[in-house]
């Protein structure tokens, strides 16, 4: 059973901890897809507030492939554990993050929800990294060479990296045998959250997916949704904001038919290496669309340096600016 929370600004309607102590005490709901800010360290209630990220270091050999007989060397996997919290001996649970696509610090000191919640919760927090990223490298400096050497970079074999690490932390770390482990993850990792309770119902008794598309496949939703829905931002953040967007491209197009244009846009923009043809041009555009999703991404009510440090509801005051 999966329960879609719109939450888009904390604070309203039930807050994302009391969401997590229904996942612990209702056994049924075993994914809970949270659509509202996970990243960032704004607090739930007081977006002012900021909780100390304070964790310790520590690597686990795995198995560089989980699923074959051919390749059978082992790689270190860094995880982060922050235990001060942890109520070992009520019963205090284990939040484990499903690191993505990035060093897991960056993760760790910007998901404020788990850190909010941890003192609360009597939590255990552990940051797990995703292999091929941040420290844990399967081939160290040669894990991106080939394809050869890529082969072991799935979301398959990084949920196996999960479930071998949990159960190893569940074995040695004193009084973690009967804590209840609930997966927490945002967008690729909210999928590798909601994953982990799928594929080894055993080790999590959960997982808190927020922002992942775990439907969003070819043939599920129709192609353009996530451009249409950051279309929607930009358009209920100001007035004709959306229009202007789509109104530039064709601006642009005009513009940089001359070299007039091409230099003027390269100037106008100061940009390191100034537009010399149409496909550079094309380049520039795609990536002031960038810009936009991103922007869109990260369109938190309050200040944050998820991106870039960025002021409260940025799609808003990039709008007002226009
Ligand atoms: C691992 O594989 C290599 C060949 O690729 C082999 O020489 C070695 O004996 C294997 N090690 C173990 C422990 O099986
Ligand atoms: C996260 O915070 C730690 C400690 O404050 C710091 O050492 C680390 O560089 C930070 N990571 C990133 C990616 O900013």
């Amino acid at each position: 059973m999966e329960l879609y929370l719109k939450a888009g600004s904390p604070g309203r309607g039930m807050s994302a901890w009391k969401v997590v102590l229904l996942l612990v005490g209702v056994q049924c709901l075993h994914v809970v897809a949270l659509k509202s800010q996970l990243f960032t360290r704004g607090d739930a209630l007081d977006y002012s507030s900021r909780k100390a990220v304070d964790y310790k270091t520590f690597y686990l050999n795995q198995k560089i492939d989980h699923f074959g007989f051919f390749e059978n060397g082992t790689f270190k996997q860094r995880y982060l554990v922050a235990d001060q919290h942890w109520h070992q001996a009520g019963g205090g649970p284990i939040l484990f993050y499903t690191g993505n696509e990035g060093d897991i610090t960056w993760f760790c000191n910007n998901t404020g929800f788990m850190w909010q919640v941890a003192e609360e919760l009597g939590a255990m927090l552990v940051f797990a990294e995703h292999r091929y990223y941040g420290d844990s490298m399967p081939f160290g400096p040669d894990s991106y060479s080939d394809s050869k050497h890529l082969n072991y970079l799935s979301s398959e074999q990084a949920l196996a990296d999960f479930a071998v690490l949990i159960r190893e932390l569940k074995g040695s770390w004193p009084g973690a045998r009967s804590s209840a482990v609930i997966a927490v993850g945002g967008s690729y990792g909210g999928m590798l959250a909601a994953w982990l309770r799928m594929k080894y119902p055993s080790v999590v008794v959960g997982a808190l997916a927020a922002s992942a598309p775990i439907w969003q496949f070819p043939g599920m939703v129709p192609c353009g949704d996530f451009h249409r829905i950051v279309s929607q931002d930009f358009a209920a953040s100001g007035p004709n904001c959306d229009v202007n967007i789509r109104r530039s491209w064709g601006a642009i197009d005009k513009i940089a038919s001359t070299a007039e244009g091409l230099a003027w846009l390269s100037g106008t923009f100061s940009l390191c290496a100034p537009l010399k043809s149409r496909p550079d041009s094309v380049a520039f555009k795609e990536w002031l669309q960038e810009t936009w999703v991103n922007l869109a991404m990260v369109d938190y009510p309050y200040e944050a340096s998820f991106l870039q440090p960025l002021p409260a509801w940025p799609v808003q005051v990039r709008t007002s600016l226009m």
